[in-house]
């Protein structure tokens, strides 16, 4: 490629201050160094985690270091590869990870989880292995959400935080296996291991949760009953194969008794995808005793769950996860090629296709509970 080795001037949507809007600006992308990649995004979901970094940063969320450029639902190609990178080439289309799977600790190494800690506090912390960012704004050092930033034109991600996937795939869709649905998904089939014949409830019906409505009908549920406060939510939940729907607010009582008497004594599988901590306590009393699992998804980070540990006495199991428990870089491709094949949804879950200049309508789209998924194409 012609830009190999020089700096990449494009538009990124910066976040200067936590609750503000984003700015279109003009940035510059450096090159990639040692073990990193430099990729041409093409196009980046909206999830929910990116809204809450920027407006919950310092109440539910931990605040992250200012400014940065959000998006972590990516797909794109590769433009060039620093030294040292062998598993990648310019022109290979491929996923940006949050999460990598660097293969060698302790954590690649186990089959017990996918929380590959390689150079986790970094991306956290918005910069890569180096200590710094490859993105700068008018000579501002601009932070990197979770390693990614897929709000841009451009960016540059670890090697590790990176995997390529089939030459077919259509990266407007395949986005959102970066993220949402990847994680709904693998939340009902790797974390609460849905069996056939069970009885499953999903709270929140946006893109997490119709994923893991969608793990659950996949697995074989038998019912799968769907709760959330939007009604708007509802036909697409029933399109995904949600055979009942409850409006908390439709009743006069808590949910997780209404959910109990649906079901004669609660669900086998409750999954939280809402991030609300009295949610997270009506799911797992929504579970029945003796084997009931309630698994968290949403996301919070500085609030406090209550639970009566008598609910976990009698047998419930409360787990969480992150990122649906795939191992990022080989579990990420192969969820392409079922789709290639037909057999995960992605299309469903798209409802408005916007430019980057629109990324802030594609936010009061989300908070408003106008949208599951918009797809920013760059
Ligand atoms: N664990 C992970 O790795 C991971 C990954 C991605 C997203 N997340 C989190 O998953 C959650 C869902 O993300 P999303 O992009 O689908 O968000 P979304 O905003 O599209 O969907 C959330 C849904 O919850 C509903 N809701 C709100 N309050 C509710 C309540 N009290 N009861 C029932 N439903 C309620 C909303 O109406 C909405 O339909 C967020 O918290 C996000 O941060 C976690
Ligand atoms: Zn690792
Ligand atoms: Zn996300």
């Amino acid at each position: 490629m012609a830009t190999e080795g020089k700096t990449i001037r494009c538009r990124a949507a910066v976040a200067w201050k936590p609750g503000e809007v984003l700015s279109v600006e003009e940035v510059e992308i450096a090159p990639p160094k040692a073990h990193e990649v430099r990729i041409k995004v093409v196009a980046s979901g909206v999830c929910h985690t990116d809204w809450a970094y920027l407006h919950g940063a310092g109440k539910g969320m931990e605040l992250r270091p200012f400014p940065l450029v959000l998006g972590h639902e990516g797909a794109g190609v590769v433009e060039s590869v620093g030294a040292d990178v062998t598993r990648f080439s310019p022109g290979d289309k491929v996923i940006p990870l949050f999460l990598p799977q660097c293969g060698e600790c302790e954590c690649c190494l186990s089959p017990k989880t996918n929380l590959c800690k390689a150079n986790w506090a970094k991306t956290q912390q918005g910069v890569l292995a180096d200590g710094t960012s490859r993105i700068t704004c008018k000579g501002q050092q601009v932070f990197q959400f979770l390693g990614v930033s897929s709000f841009a034109e451009y960016t540059v991600t670890l090697e590790t935080n990176l995997t390529k996937i089939h030459p077919d795939a259509v990266l407007e869709r395949v986005c959102l296996l970066g993220c949402g649905v990847a994680t709904g998904y693998g939340a009902a089939v790797n974390v609460a291991k849905v069996e056939k014949g069970s009885v499953c409830v999903v709270f929140g019906l946006g893109a997490v949760g119709l994923a893991a409505v969608m793990g659950c009908v996949g697995a074989g549920a038998a019912r799968v009953i769907g709760v959330d406060v939007n009604p708007d939510k509802f036909s697409r939940a029933r399109e995904f194969g949600v055979s009942d729907c409850v409006n908390p607010r439709d009743h006069g009582r808590p949910v997780q008794d209404v959910l109990v008497d649906m079901t004669a004594g609660g669900a086998d599988y409750a999954l939280e995808c809402v991030g609300d901590v009295d949610v997270m306590r009506s799911a797992l009393e929504s579970c029945r005793s003796a084997w009931g699992v309630c698994v968290i998804v949403g996301w919070t980070e500085l609030e406090e769950m209550k639970l009566r540990p008598f609910h976990l006495l009698m047998g419930r199991t409360l787990k969480g996860t992150y990122f649906g428990g795939w191992k990022s870089v080989t579990d990420i491709p192969r969820l392409v090629e079922q789709h290639l094949a037909g057999q995960l949804k992605l299309d469903e879950f798209v409802t408005h296709t916007l430019t980057l200049g629109e990324v802030n309508h594609a936010f009061q789209l989300l908070a408003g509970g106008k949208s599951i998924r918009s797809i920013i194409k760059m």
